[in-house]
């Protein structure tokens, strides 16, 4: 009985509780991606007053960057219901179909890993995105026959780490705009987080904050992950959360200085030690260091790059001068 109700009290708090309790749910919460935040209030706002179904947005870079909570905010300002799919949802014609004869006018459908979805399934998506109209095959063989059913007005917003996965076909049916959302300054890391610690109930020093902010990869989904890991910590220890909580918490974790954690330096590491600095081939990178090549290419490699730690030429990756002083330092 006693463990009933003990667990009656437990509530989520695994990495989707997470995302849903600290995800902003408004423009003003949304920190940072300026020029695409006003391209999109003109947009919308536009499109609104005249009562149109706004145009299709894409959305790209890397995870937890922010692209799934744009999205959300797109449908709340157009007050519109958002239909959440993806491209690997997507098995069949019949299951397109299904979702964008279901949407209400105006709704947004959001289709996440758009670069996952297969060619014959784009060309249904074509007409539907252009003209809003979707050709169906009807029977086979000689007696085959084609049917166009019209669609509600609808906006598409499309999210994807992998741009140049994209056949231009489709990129260029995104008529509303292609933006990229770019990696997040230290301030603005340090403010994203300043609200988390709020949320969340922790109490600590801007200071403390601004300290988790460095070590982030400059990514807001990471930063608020190693928040609430220094916060588990404290809570055990029993103490604030403070500059040995949060050290502590690196150290477990084994994220260094710059923020790389252990698969980051072992990608540095395979290049430098296995491969003299590069040029080395991506599949040859994975193949050494165990990680999926799409991994190292969506995950691991984009932030490695903006630190300048690796560059990426048409020969192969090569390590860079400060990616050795970076590995000798730590080892
Ligand atoms: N601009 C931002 N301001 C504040 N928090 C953000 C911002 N972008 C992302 N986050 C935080 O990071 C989490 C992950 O963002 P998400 O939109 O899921 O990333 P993506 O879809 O690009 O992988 C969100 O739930 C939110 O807590
Ligand atoms: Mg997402």
């Amino acid at each position: 009985m006693a463990e009933e109700s003990n667990k009656k009290n437990i509530t989520r708090d695994d990495a989707s509780g997470l995302d849903r309790t600290l995800r902003p749910q408004t423009w003003e919460e949304y920190i940072g991606q300026t020029k695409i935040k006003e391209n999109l209030r003109i947009l919308l706002t536009a499109a609104r007053e005249r009562g149109h179904a706004a145009e299709h947005v894409l959305l790209y870079g890397p995870p937890g960057l922010g692209k799934t909570t744009l999205a959300n905010l797109i449908a709340k300002t157009l007050g519109t219901n958002m239909r959440i799919t993806s491209g690997p949802a997507i098995e069949r014609v019949g299951d397109l179909a299904a979702i964008l004869t279901n949407l209400s006018p105006g709704d947004v459908l959001f289709i996440d890993e758009i670069h996952r979805l297969s060619k014959s399934i784009e060309e249904v998506l074509y007409p539907a995105m252009e003209s809003g109209v979707l050709d169906i095959i009807i029977g086979k063989g000689p007696s085959a026959r084609t049917v166009q059913l019209e669609l509600p007005p609808f906006t598409m917003v499309a999210a994807t780490t992998r741009i140049s996965l994209l056949s231009s076909p489709l990129r260029s049916r995104f008529s509303g705009g292609t933006f990229r959302l770019e990696f997040y300054s230290d301030e603005e890391i340090a403010t994203i987080l300043k609200r988390s610690a709020e949320l969340l109930k922790v109490t600590t020093k801007d200071e403390i904050l601004e300290h988790i902010a460095k070590r982030c990869r400059a990514t807001p989904r990471t930063a608020n992950y190693l928040l609430k890991r220094c916060r588990d910590l404290a809570q055990l220890e029993g103490s604030d959360l403070n500059t040995e909580t949060v050290t502590k918490t690196f150290s477990l974790l084994e994220i260094d200085e710059l923020g790389l954690n252990q698969p980051d330096r072992a990608v540095l590491e395979a290049i430098i030690h296995k491969f003299n600095g590069g040029p080395v081939g991506l599949n040859t990178i994975a193949a050494a260091t165990g990680e999926e090549p799409s991994t190292i290419e969506d995950v691991i490699e984009p932030y490695l790059i903006r630190h300048g730690l690796l560059e990426r030429t048409p020969r192969g990756r090569i390590a860079s001068a400060s990616a050795y002083s970076h590995i000798q330092l730590i080892q």
